[in-house]
């Protein structure tokens, strides 16, 4: 039975972020410049895109460029750049075919123009797509994220828009950029780090943690099912006990 198969359906998680990480290395380990692991990167990118939609993930969210990322050298982050306006035009079939709405969570004004451009487009182009969601995290960070929520929040607060005694999870959540996103179910991190380096913190509050020592442009559809079926294969408690649930 090949590990599609294994997979039981209904119990699919309803929203997948990975945190890509690993192209540097694989290119290193072949020899290569450090760009080209990026490029290779994109393969991968698709073939998980692509296996999610088609088995039924109703919400996949890639970190693709921390607000970190900004420090490293001024070539890769251009490449970074010119990659992401590439796949965007060239994905955009994708998309469509697959019925997937692009959306895009980060600081996007901090992008270099033509990028911001080509992603508002996209995901004008793709708004109307029920499929599943594709969220690209874009110079994000997750403290930058909190930050402004909670000046927003304060700032209502302040103007009496909202009262103090009603902040609650949902006001929180209404405030972040992942406002119409539910929380991360699992969370797959790849090149063999254990970290989250300021990925969803509020948002992966209960997700399932996967860690595979796969490199980025290594990591193919059998290896997301691998995630999804050790996924599967986890009691999800939320503090309750064993008993409570079954
Ligand atoms: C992930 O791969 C891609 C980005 C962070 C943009 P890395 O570029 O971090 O690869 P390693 O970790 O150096 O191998
Ligand atoms: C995290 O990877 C960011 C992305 C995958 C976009 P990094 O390679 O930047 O993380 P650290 O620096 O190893 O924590
Ligand atoms: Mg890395």
């Amino acid at each position: 039975m090949t590990l599609k198969d294994q997979l039981n359906l209904d119990r699919l998680p309803k929203h997948v972020a990975i945190i890509m990480d690993g192209n540097g290395r694989w290119a290193k380990q072949k020899g290569l410049v450090r760009v080209i692991g990026h490029e290779n990167g994109t393969k991968s990118v698709r073939e998980v895109v692509e296996a999610s939609a088609e088995i039924g993930v109703k919400f996949l969210t890639l970190y693709a460029f921390s607000t970190e990322n900004w420090q490293r050298p001024k070539i890769e982050v251009q490449t970074l750049m010119k990659l992401l306006v590439k796949s965007l035009k060239k994905e955009i079939k994708t998309l469509q075919d697959n019925k997937i709405r692009l959306a895009a969570i980060g600081c996007l004004n901090d992008l270099p123009t033509k990028a911001r451009k080509e992603l508002e487009f996209v995901m004008e182009q793709t708004k109307t797509n029920n499929h599943m969601v594709l969220t690209l995290a874009l110079s994000y960070g997750s403290r930058e994220e909190l930050i402004q929520m909670v000046k927003e929040v304060s700032h209502k607060v302040k103007n009496n828009i909202i009262s103090e005694e009603s902040i609650d999870d949902s006001i929180i959540n209404k405030h972040l950029y992942t406002q119409e996103l539910p929380d991360v179910d699992l969370l797959i991190r790849t090149s063999g780090e254990q970290r989250i380096s300021n990925f969803l913190l509020w948002q992966i509050a209960y997700a399932e943690l996967y860690f595979t020592s796969v490199l980025w442009p290594d990591f193919n559809k059998e290896n997301l099912y691998e995630a999804f079926l050790d996924y599967q294969n986890r009691e999800r408690r939320f503090g309750k006990t064993s008993e409570q649930l079954n």
